[in-house]
């Protein structure tokens, strides 16, 4: 938070909170940053800015958290899978594959007492949880098709730094390589890696078409958010202003959830349009034996997971 000094000029906030996030203005996420600076400046009348760094201009995967808890930032919006590394790995359930049929799947946990449960173990890490939000569900890239499991022996497979998805693609036969966001597309272009997955908004944006010559519609993994922030600064925000600066980060992240579904068509359709990528659908089959060589995952990460969240999502999920 920067705080200009007493005899601050009319035009200048007197709080600035500097959101800093490494994806792209028009993905779910930039676009919900964007919007909560409106409602944030509209609302305090340009009392309270914010300054939102997209694309990890100022922070990437490597250091947006410690920056946070150093106080360098003050909201940062990571993917669920990058909360393990801090010491939280039960964010790592929402990774496992094909764990959710639908979004209303996701919102059973979002939105209900196992979301606020991981929330609540933020501050063991000086942080507050402000909410969660949809990106949607990830698809899978490389230079060829990948509709079986035999289609991924071999590949290198960028992965977030999650053990979940590590495992996932070890269990198709590929090696997983953590990488950061913002170094995926180049690795990609100079064959550090042979593919990844994300969903197509992330792919379509960061131009990883150019470099893909396949997507395959697999939609075998979730990716969503939680905004966090530095847990001391949110307590030495004055109530009315921190009233404030939440009720236009829920009504952000309710636009995200609105928004999310449409961004990734939008993508899917820019990414037809422009003809450099083959896009393949899965037959119900194909789908089927993904999801069967997936299925050892569960069994297998339970422990880092904990077996009482899993015994929790698996109650949130009515899947006991
Ligand atoms: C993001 O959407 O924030 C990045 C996801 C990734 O690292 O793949």
């Amino acid at each position: 938070m920067a705080l200009p000094g007493a005899a601050h000029a009319t035009t200048k906030p007197e709080i600035t909170l500097r959101f800093s996030h490494v994806v792209a203005g028009e993905t779910p996420k930039g676009l919900a940053a964007n919007r909560f600076k409106v409602l944030v400046e509209q609302r305090s009348g340009g009392r309270i800015g914010v300054q939102v760094f997209p694309n990890a201009r100022l922070y990437g995967d490597h250091d947006e958290m410690q920056a946070l808890q150093l106080g360098a930032v003050d909201l940062v919006a990571p993917s669920l899978s990058k909360f393990g590394r801090i010491g939280l790995p039960e964010f790592e359930m929402f990774d496992l594959p094909f764990l959710f049929d639908d979004l209303s799947a996701v919102r059973r946990i979002t939105l209900g007492p196992l979301g606020q449960k991981l929330l609540n173990g933020l501050p063991r890490q000086g942080l507050v949880g402000l909410g969660f939000f949809d990106n949607g569900f990830k698809q899978m890239s490389a230079n060829r098709a990948l509709l079986e499991p035999g289609d991924f022996v071999g590949l290198r497979m960028r992965v977030q730094a999650s053990r979940v998805i590590a495992a996932q693609m070890r269990a198709l036969g590929a090696r997983p390589v953590t990488l950061a966001f913002s170094e995926t597309r180049r690795a990609l272009a100079t064959g550090v890696v042979d593919g990844t997955e994300n969903p197509v908004s992330n792919f379509w944006t960061q131009n990883m078409h150019e470099v893909q010559s396949d997507l395959s519609l697999t939609e075998h993994g979730y990716l969503g958010y939680a905004v966090v922030t530095n847990q001391r600064f949110w307590q030495h925000l004055q109530a009315a202003d921190r009233d404030l600066i939440n009720q236009a980060m829920q009504e952000s992240l309710a636009f995200a959830n609105q928004i999310a579904d449409t961004q990734n068509d939008q993508a899917l359709q820019a990414l037809r349009q422009a003809g450099t990528t083959h896009i393949h659908s899965l037959t119900a089959a194909q789908r089927v034996r993904l999801r069967q060589a997936v299925q050892p995952v569960q069994q297998q990460l339970t422990q880092r997971i904990g077996e009482r969240w899993m015994a929790d999502l698996r109650l949130a999920l009515r899947k006991l």
